[in-house]
């Protein structure tokens, strides 16, 4: 009788707070803490695994196929699951799903090396607010984007993600992106928190560097980004950090991270498996992905052994569930599917045009004339490279590439080469595959020209434009030969090109459609000028040709340093280059665990990273400098008034066509800058900037 009694108790309590309906609510955290059971709390740390990534092949049914990773719903307490996905340079979802018409197409914006290079802040958080309502409309709650790892050497494969080689420029820019993001109503996520600047042997490398030199450059940025822009998630890099790998570091996540630069959100893994489940948790990192089971077991396990602390598992759990209520899902938003894609277009387009930079441009060969005919050389021009391969693709609606860009403009292009070109295209189409489809494909290998046919197209057309392109993505860094370094036919293309052209008087412009910083001291006199498209988002050939067709004032400026040669940059002496030219992919698992034995990189050049190493007396010369950019009129800036934490500039046009301009302050770093709106002839405006203390 008295078990009987005992038994309806219970469950009276039981059902009376079931009665009261305990869900979770923004106020209510702690209590609903104070609920859970320490399977539910492990549930919630650990992701629900790559279902979502690979809905898309395997027909799982997940709310948004081909976003990167979700959490964990408790239902009993109204706890619902959140939906990450990629990436930089739009979101990375399936654009079809089986079974249905419709389609799920994401805008692929302009990379982030050329969004860096708009040194324009308004416009980058343009960009993340479009970005950040795709995510909205197609349900997504955080994006795990901006990448933001400074550009340490030229080889790392996934440069094009990121923004810059100063940590300034790195740091605002990406908190222009994620203010934009986080404007609707979606998280970001500041990524790959840190030192991951290499994609050789990218889960296990450990990044050796001294402490000054972190907190003045990779640590820098991130400083910057959680201060100016509150993101509501960092994730952690692949990589180790002296020795610790900085998912399982205590000292990079809570003590520098949170208690000094107060940031207040959510830590998660890279997408690695699983590591040592159980220190994350006690260093404060507090989501895995993509999550396993076997990881919530350990969890379970580990807090009932008291080998992990259920306090240290309790505050992950608060932070992962204050993420939770700050977002769509949780406050029951109906995603419409249907973003506009027309209005994100232009977004795509307008920050292209603000970052192509004007490298090199003799005798006003730009802008060409009205009506030109161009010919048009290298695969590059009919197969423009919008963005880099890995998790930062984006399954865009189509690419605007350089012919039709012109066309748009108004200029003819040579037909003869146009079809040429188009058949090499057709007969090396990528093999369909999944991962292609999930990550993208390489692209056309370069075509050889004969003399002749490189004579028929300077006789009849008015300019020449070689465009050279270059992939790269992650999982693998970039090479010297073909790929830093032109390739002997690209080299050959560009000779047989500039003497039949200029030959005939005629101008010879280079377009680098790159990801990347290449080599270009050695032929950079051949060309009469020289544009850097980077990867410019679908909309590339539109902003191209606006740029060519001077309808568009070019106002991009290098965020890298181009050097002369390779080897001059101090990096080169031990970043992990591949000699043998094959690809790198991530290395093997950490079997013994000896953090000595898997791979490590010495940062031993120290401060001495891109124009930081080029300001020293008997540095060697540049190719072009950070910085660097032309336009098609001048500007004269005024000297810096300095007040306080800020600096004002005063700068007018004083050429013949409106554009806008940038200004650096600093010397000998950069400590400010500046984009000032657009400039008519004789237009004066004044800039007032905030001064990196
Ligand atoms: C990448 C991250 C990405 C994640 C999810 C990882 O391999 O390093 O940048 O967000 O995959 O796709």
């Amino acid at each position: 009788m008295k078990k009987i009694s005992v038994l309806i108790a219970l469950s009276m309590v039981c059902f009376s707070s079931l009665g009261q309906g305990l869900v979770l609510r923004q106020d209510n955290i702690d209590e609903i803490l104070s609920q859970l059971t320490v399977r539910e709390k492990a549930s919630l740390v650990v992701g629900a695994g790559y279902k979502s990534m690979l809905a898309g092949q395997f027909g799982f049914k997940v709310p948004v196929p081909g976003a990167a990773g979700m959490t964990r719903a408790v239902p009993r307490l109204g706890i619902p699951a959140i939906v990450l996905s990629d990436g930089p340079a739009g979101v990375r979802i399936e654009p079809k799903r089986k079974g249905s018409d419709a389609t799920f197409f994401c805008t692929g914006f302009p990379i982030g090396s050329l969004l860096a290079s708009t040194w324009n802040q308004e416009l980058v958080k343009k960009v993340g607010a479009a970005i950040g309502n795709e995510a909205l409309e197609y349900g997504i709650d955080v994006m795990l984007a901006p990448g933001m790892n400074i550009q340490r050497n030229p080889l790392c494969g996934r440069n094009f993600e990121y923004y810059s080689e100063d940590p300034l420029l790195s740091g605002t820019i990406a908190a222009a992106y994620v203010r934009g993001i986080q404007s609707q109503g979606v998280g970001a996520c500041l990524k790959h928190f840190a030192v991951n600047n290499q994609e050789t042997n990218r889960f296990w490398n450990d990044a050796q560097v001294a402490d000054e030199v972190l907190r003045e450059i990779y640590l820098r940025n991130f400083e910057i980004a959680v201060a100016q822009s509150k993101p509501w998630t960092v994730m952690a890099s692949y990589n180790r950090l002296n020795g610790i790998h900085t998912q399982e570091d205590k000292w990079l996540l809570t003590d520098v991270l949170r208690t000094e630069w107060g940031f207040d959100g959510l830590v998660m893994t890279d997408w690695t498996g699983r590591r040592n489940t159980a220190a994350q948790i006690a260093a404060g990192c507090d989501l895995m992905e993509p999550g396993k089971r076997s990881q919530i077991r350990e969890l379970v396990r580990k807090v009932r052994r008291g080998e992990l602390s259920e306090q240290a598992l309790d505050s992950c759990v608060c932070r992962v569930l204050d993420l939770i209520v700050k977002t769509p899902a949780f406050k029951g938003y109906k995603p419409s599917q249907a973003p506009d894609l027309t209005s994100h277009a232009e977004v795509a387009r307008e920050a292209a045009e603000e970052g192509i930079v004007l490298l090199k441009n003799e005798a006003g060969t730009l802008p060409l004339a009205a009506g030109s005919r161009a010919a048009l050389f290298g695969v590059g021009s009919y197969q423009l490279l919008a963005g880099g391969t890995g998790s930062g693709h984006v399954h865009r609606p189509y690419v605007v590439n350089l012919e039709e860009g012109l066309s748009r403009e108004g200029f003819s292009v040579s037909p003869q080469l146009s079809g040429l070109y188009r058949e090499h295209i057709a007969n090396h189409r990528p093999r369909k595959s999944f991962m292609a489809g999930m990550l993208g494909s390489p692209a056309a290998p370069e075509m050889s020209l004969s003399r002749e046919i490189v004579n028929a197209a300077a006789a009849e057309a008015d300019v020449a434009i070689v465009t050279i392109a270059r992939q790269a993505g992650e999982g693998g860094d970039r090479h010297l030969p073909g790929d830093f370094l032109l390739t002997d036919l690209e080299k050959q293309l560009l000779a047989d090109v500039c003497e039949a052209f200029q030959g005939q008087g005629k101008k010879v412009i280079v377009v680098l459609n790159v990801g990347g910083v290449i080599e270009t001291a050695s032929w950079k006199q051949l060309s009469d000028a020289i544009v850097l498209a980077w990867q410019p988002g679908q909309e590339g050939g539109t902003a191209l040709a606006r740029i060519l067709s001077g309808r568009v004032c070019p106002s991009g400026r290098l965020p890298v340093t181009f050097p002369v040669d390779y080897f001059d940059l101090p990096s080169s002496k031990n970043f992990p280059y591949d000699y043998t030219g094959r690809g790198s992919m991530s290395g093997g698992r950490d079997k013994d665990r000896d953090v000595r034995n898997v791979g490590y990189t010495v940062y031993e050049e120290g401060l001495d990273i891109g124009y930081r190493a080029y300001q020293k007396a008997g540095a060697p010369e540049v190719s072009f400098p950070f910085g660097f950019g032309l336009s098609f009129t001048t500007f004269e800036q005024g000297e810096p008034v300095y007040a306080g934490n800020t600096v004002s500039v005063s700068v007018r046009n004083t050429g013949s066509v409106a554009g806008k301009a940038v200004v650096l302050i600093g010397g000998p770093l950069l400590r400010a800058f500046g984009k000032t709106p657009l400039l008519q002839p004789g237009e004066t405006t004044t800039l007032v900037l905030p001064l990196l203390p």
